[in-house]
């Protein structure tokens, strides 16, 4: 009966247990852990993008080969994470139509342009170093499919970090052009970055009970002042500064002080009112429905395969 499965169930989690795809869990649970995989994996998806643009235009092959393959590795995170939603009883295509609708939420930062070739480094080393610090405690969230994904999600964005910061790296120590394209492109991604983590926590809806719950381990502002305590002794090692004034090291918290965060702005964009939200979503929505022959010719593909199996 449920109370008993419920009473397993939070005996599970106080233990530091998983809980996997067939056993019980509260339908509010299961609904969260959609939504936010669902979410996540939208953001890997529509993440591709922002860097695609710069494919065809990599300052060197060696440049372009390291840039498709980091854009191929979000695919593939997608699709770890479309599958991992796929266990709790929602399937993709229902996903995806949500997401072309414009119905699915996927990451903020994700509606900002890439006007210069320094927006590949910013993004690696900010977006990808923000997405690290909140991903590496999901490797611990309660649900066996999602932790386990993350897994190996995080291993790649380790990558990913590293080279948006040689990027950016070899750009501030080149020309003194490429050294303002560069200190551009992070003034540009700087707070949009620190909104990646989500509201502040007093206007965070969900994040008690998904604390309770252990998916998330730690809170939207507990993981912003982690990155920023991070990122600000890289960015000295880079030769770049920061967009905001009032960053200080407070030496009796033990962490750096950091500015009020925009937040009309998140919300804007959350709404749909970024600078490029309709443009992701047309090209998403393009690339499905140019899809479509594939999807048609796979299926009737695996029909002729079973069809064989069975004679
Ligand atoms: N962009 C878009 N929506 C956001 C963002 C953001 N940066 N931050 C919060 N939101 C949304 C939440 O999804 C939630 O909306 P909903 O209730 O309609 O679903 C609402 O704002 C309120 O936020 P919270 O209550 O704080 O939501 P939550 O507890 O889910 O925390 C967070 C948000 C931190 C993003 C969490 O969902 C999470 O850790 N997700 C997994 C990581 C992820 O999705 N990363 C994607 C970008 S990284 C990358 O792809 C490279």
């Amino acid at each position: 009966d449920t109370t008993e499965a419920q009473a397993e169930f939070d005996a599970r989690i106080a233990a530091e247990g998983r809980i996997e795809p067939r056993d019980w869990m509260p339908e509010a649970y299961r609904k969260t852990l959609i939504r936010q995989i669902g979410q996540h994996a939208h953001s890997e998806i529509i993440g591709m993008q922002p860097e695609g643009n710069w494919i065809t235009r990599a300052p060197s092959l060696k440049r372009k080969s390291i840039l498709m393959a980091k854009v191929q590795d979000e695919a593939g995170h997608g699709l770890y994470l479309y599958s991992a939603a796929e266990t709790l009883g929602i399937d993709r295509d229902t996903m995806t139509e949500q997401l072309i609708e414009g119905t699915a939420r996927y990451s903020s930062i994700f509606n900002y342009p890439t006007p210069t070739w320094a927006d590949m480094g910013a993004i690696g080393w900010l977006v990808d170093g923000a997405a690290i610090c909140n991903q590496v405690p999901l490797c611990r969230a309660s649900y066996g499919p999602y932790a386990r994904a993350m897994v190996r999600i995080c291993k790649e964005e380790s990558f990913h970090q590293r080279q948006g910061f040689e990027i950016l790296y070899e750009l501030s120590h080149g020309t003194e052009a490429q050294k303002a394209m560069a200190q551009d492109a992070v003034n540009r991604w700087w707070w949009p970055s620190l909104m990646m983590f989500g509201p502040p926590d007093a206007d965070s809806p969900n994040s008690a009970q998904s604390m309770a719950w252990k998916i998330k381990r730690f809170s939207n502002d507990e993981l912003r002042q982690r990155f920023v305590d991070m990122t600000v002794p890289q960015s000295e090692v880079l030769g770049l500064t920061l967009p905001d004034p009032d960053l200080k090291w407070n030496d009796e918290r033990g962490h750096y002080d950091f500015g009020e965060i925009d937040w009309t702005e998140f919300k804007e964009v959350l709404k749909g009112r970024g600078p490029c939200n309709h443009l992701r979503i047309a090209n998403r929505k393009a690339a499905h429905e140019g899809g479509a022959w594939v999807r048609e010719a796979a299926t009737a593909y695996a029909v002729k395969q079973s069809r064989r199996a069975v004679d």
